[in-house]
């Protein structure tokens, strides 16, 4: 299990419970948070575009080439620390990540 810490684009914190093979936006959705994960998690869409607080990068697998591309090809307000929600499953190592939704395409 484990506790993801999330701010939603409005700045509503939310404290969500870690599920074992849920995705960081199957967590997110399903805690409420308005994520349109239009593609289902297939990495097409980066509506599920996320900003994951610097110090937890590292601990991250990183990025796929499929997942580069797509946030370079569909989302915007790209930084550093953006990541595609659906790409990430939850581990009992990420206990106590936090991130931020991205602003809307
Ligand atoms: S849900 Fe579409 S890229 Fe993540």
């Amino acid at each position: 299990m484990g506790t993801l810490y999330a701010v939603d684009r409005d700045g509503k914190k939310y404290q969500l419970a870690g599920r074992d093979r849920a995705s960081l936006m199957e967590i997110l959705k399903q805690g409420g948070l308005a994520l349109e994960a239009l593609c289902g998690g297939s990495c097409m869409c980066a509506t599920c575009h996320v900003y994951v607080d610097p110090e937890w990068l590292d601990l991250l697998l990183p990025p796929t080439e499929a997942e580069t591309g797509t946030l370079r090809e569909e989302a915007e307000g790209i930084q550093a620390n953006s990541r595609l929600g659906c790409q990430i499953q939850w581990h009992d190592g990420l206990d106590g990540i936090r991130l931020r939704v991205a602003p809307e395409n």
